[in-house]
């Protein structure tokens, strides 16, 4: 009697592929970075980075190099940097980072974000920094790897091994570990009430649930979304403030696993250009800031899936519960629960990690390893 057993199987403790796991571990990856990082009195610590808190105070600005999914958590990070920390935050894509003459100072902090740690453009940039005294931090997932071993310090993620070659997990872990690093920077330089650190801190230690929350509940109706869009050409993802970095990285993850034509836009830009693609039946997928008290953020998004509805597409809302307008605009929504703006990526990206691995699954493609992609790209 012998029992056939498959390795990769078991390594994918059940789960149909890697990236199926991978997308319902986001819960794990957002908790496990938070974890061990408070002391007794709630506020952050942040030891293992072995940076003083003088130099840490000293910091003026702030460039992140990274690229792919990396630059889309550096670019969400950009919004609440410089709102609890004020100061400005660039992000730049580390392959342009490398052949321009970047402003740097010893004041400059550059923060490389890589999931693999072994990113030769990433690796790339940080050198290049270094070189011109400035300090690196690295947001890193894999320990021990070229980019932080490089990096005068690192802050690591603590979302498990991604196997996938669409990445998912790291991402909420590298945008949960990026928001620690502001709220500590907010800590030591005193530009927030301690008060208000803590409130965000509970805020993002309550994401965890949030996130199970979509997974529990909003699988089936992806899934349809995904039947019913199978035959659609290209899709425009369009999202504004963090909801752009979200619209980008959902239409990654599309052209990666699925092979569709996308486009990710801020929706503000649309009537610049990108509207005159929009045409009978195109799918247009609108990240939808939340409705309470309807401010104009909500109510700009709101007008833009109008605008589109005009011109005959097909809308996916990802939106807050209950939000009338996305209800009565959007032909289909997938629904996120309540929760700060700021904090939002973390929920907005998981529907759409999903819909791209079930239109990938549906077209009968490999989403653990799509054509012409590695996981980590070591050569520039
Ligand atoms: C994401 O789905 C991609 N496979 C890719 O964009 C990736 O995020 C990028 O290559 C950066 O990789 P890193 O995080 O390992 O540095």
């Amino acid at each position: 009697f012998t029992v056939d057993w498959d390795a990769s199987a078991a390594e994918k403790g059940g789960w149909p592929s890697f990236m199926d796991k991978e997308i319902h571990e986001d819960p794990d990856a957002v908790a496990n970075t938070l974890l061990g990082r408070f002391d007794e009195r709630g506020d952050i610590v942040l030891d293992e980075v072995h940076i003083d808190v003088e130099d840490f105070r000293s910091i003026d600005k702030i460039i992140v190099v990274a690229c792919g999914t990396a630059s889309y958590a550096g670019m969400v990070a950009k919004y609440a940097i410089e709102h609890w920390v004020r100061i400005p935050v660039e992000v730049e894509l580390a392959h342009e980072f490398r052949y321009r003459d970047p402003i740097l100072t010893p004041r400059t902090l550059v923060v490389a974000i890589s999931q693999s740690g072994e990113t030769m453009d990433t690796l790339m940039a940080l050198r290049h920094a270094r070189e011109q005294g400035s300090r690196v931090l690295a947001i890193c997932n894999t320990q021990g790897s070229t980019i932080p071993r490089e990096s005068d310090a690192v802050l690591y993620t603590h979302a498990g091994p991604e196997i996938a070659v669409a990445s998912t997990k790291a991402f909420v872990a590298q945008i949960t570990a990026a928001y620690l690093l502001g709220l500590y920077l907010a800590q030591v330089k005193g530009t927030m009430f301690r008060d208000e650190i803590h409130q965000n801190l509970d805020n993002l230690k309550a994401m965890p649930g949030k996130i199970q929350w979509v997974l529990d509940t909003q699988t089936d109706a992806i899934e349809h979304a995904a039947e019913r869009m199978l035959n659609a050409h290209s899709f425009l993802f369009l999202g504004r403030h963090v909801g752009y970095p979200v619209a980008l990285e959902g239409a990654l993850k599309l052209k990666e696993i699925a092979y569709t034509f996308t486009e990710g836009f801020a929706a503000g830009e649309l009537k610049h250009g990108p509207i005159a693609l929009v045409d009978e039946g195109e799918p247009v997928v609108v990240i939808v800031p939340s409705a309470r008290g309807r401010d104009t953020l909500h109510n700009k998004v709101i007008s833009g899936i109008e605008e589109v509805r005009a011109r005959g597409a097909y809308t996916i809302a990802v939106a807050e519960e209950g939000d009338p307008d996305a209800e009565r605009y959007a032909d289909i929504v997938f629904w996120r629960p309540a929760c700060p703006t700021l904090l939002s990526p973390l929920l907005d990206v998981v529907p759409l990690q999903l819909f791209a691995m079930d239109m990938a699954n549906l077209k009968g493609y490999d989403v653990d390893k799509p054509r012409n992609l590695a996981k980590s790209v070591t050569v520039e």
